[in-house]
């Protein structure tokens, strides 16, 4: 069983990224992307470290050096290339690479043919976990490496008439009572990580949150506004964001004549009025709900909302597995999957929060500054991997995650 699952979670990591060409591993345009081929080798680090090296007698390393190469940020295990090194690495080729993950691989599945106690359980299963994490940002990290490209090269030709409406439904607002609500993973079985633990209660004023994420044609409203040059709307850093980089519309938008145009994984589109915005910092999903008069909902609002109108995730939730790889006019209420929603609130830790002894122990609990939760999971979120205790979390200023804007307010 676990095997099967196992073989399943790493396969899907290829399946992505069998569009490829050799050049397109390599790539890193900015530090915060990391290439294809490191994904896929640092996935496979993790095993080899965390499971196989305490677990396996006798486990002899694929290569000595890749611990270098493919630790990302575990300052326990030890020295690593530095981030913006990554794209540098044109050795090993990519072959080697998938070698190193066959390698890991078969050598997992005689660990996992074998006894395997709950701490060992625990460690493969946060591998898994690991792994789908990295394979939304191999989707990311990809559209930005080919996005970025002059050329607009197609990663797919990907048509699906279901997810393209024409319409959609009107934004209304979803009312919330007033009460302690508990926030939380607080279940007897499945996953979570440990930054969702510390299940506790938090007192909410009554509120109303919208039914859907905003689109495209309510976003273009804020940009005819003139709403990127207008610094009421704007938090100071926002504004200094805004000014030093230029920025008047969300990441991969282009304007050709009178008309927007934006980067998908299809190539170069027509902005789809319909279709929720994405690639917008949390600056710009502030500013744009000031525009509007209301707010982003804080973690602790979306959470409650989220548990009380989409308590399971909707069968027609637009998550990783429709392999559209883009948001989609709302068919639900959106709290799962199209984007990932900056909400109001910092990342901290909950109260009882606990961080775990040795290396990951670094898993989390050390991000937890200078960054705002996200909620909800996107289009490129394996359908298995999200739940409405699920805390994503970036810096305000980043965008190049499917991130969206869902508006709140008090009543
Ligand atoms: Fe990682």
């Amino acid at each position: 069983m676990l095997v099967k699952h196992y073989s399943k979670i790493r396969s899907a990591s290829i399946h992505i990224c069998r569009n490829l060409k050799t050049e397109d591993f390599v790539a890193q345009p900015e530090i915060f992307i990391s290439p294809p081929k490191w994904h896929l080798a640092h996935t496979t680090w993790f095993f080899e470290q965390f499971a196989l090296v305490p677990n396996k007698k006798g486990y002899k390393l694929f290569n000595n050096k890749f611990p270098f190469l493919f630790n990302s940020y575990y300052e326990t295990i030890g020295e690593r290339i530095p981030r913006n090194k990554r794209g540098t690495l044109t050795r090993p080729e990519i072959d080697e690479i998938l070698n190193y993950r066959r390698y890991v691989d078969a050598e997992m599945i005689i660990l996992l043919d074998g006894k395997i106690n709950k701490e060992l359980f625990n460690i493969i299963n946060l591998g898994l976990q690991h792994e789908q994490q990295h394979q939304e940002l191999l989707i990311t990290d990809i559209k930005f490496i080919l996005g970025n490209n002059p050329l607009f090269p197609n990663y797919h030709n990907f048509i699906n008439h279901q997810l393209e409406l024409d319409t959609v439904k009107p934004l209304n607002f979803l009312a919330m009572k007033e009460g302690n609500y508990e926030i939380g993973f607080n279940e007897e079985k499945g996953f979570c990580f440990d930054n969702e633990l510390g299940n506790h209660k938090v007192f909410l004023h009554e509120f109303q949150i919208s039914n859907r994420l905003i689109t495209n044609s309510e976003y273009q409203e804020f940009i005819i506004d003139e709403g990127y040059t207008n610094h009421k709307l704007w938090l100071a850093d926002g504004w200094n964001w805004i000014k030093e980089n230029r920025i008047d519309a969300p990441l991969y938008w282009h304007q050709k004549d009178d008309d927007w145009f934006q980067y998908t994984l299809n190539g170069l589109e027509k902005i789809n009025p319909t279709a929720p915005v994405t690639h917008v910092s949390y600056y710009e999903a502030e500013a744009f709900a000031r525009w509007k008069n209301k707010r982003l909902p804080t973690e602790f609002e979306w959470e409650t909302a989220c548990k009380k109108n989409e308590n399971k995730i909707p069968k027609a939730a637009n998550l990783a597995n429709n392999e559209y790889y883009e948001p989609a006019p709302a068919k639900t209420n959106q709290f799962y999957g199209d984007c990932w929603e900056w909400t109001s609130s910092a990342y901290l830790p909950y109260p009882f929060y606990k961080k775990s002894d040795g290396a990951l122990g670094e898993y989390n609990g050390k991000f937890m500054i200078n960054q705002m939760v996200l909620r909800g999971g996107s289009c490129a979120t394996p359908a298995d991997h999200i739940r409405a205790t699920y805390r994503n979390f970036f810096y305000p200023h980043e965008r190049w995650q499917f991130t969206g804007i869902r508006l709140a307010e008090h009543l």
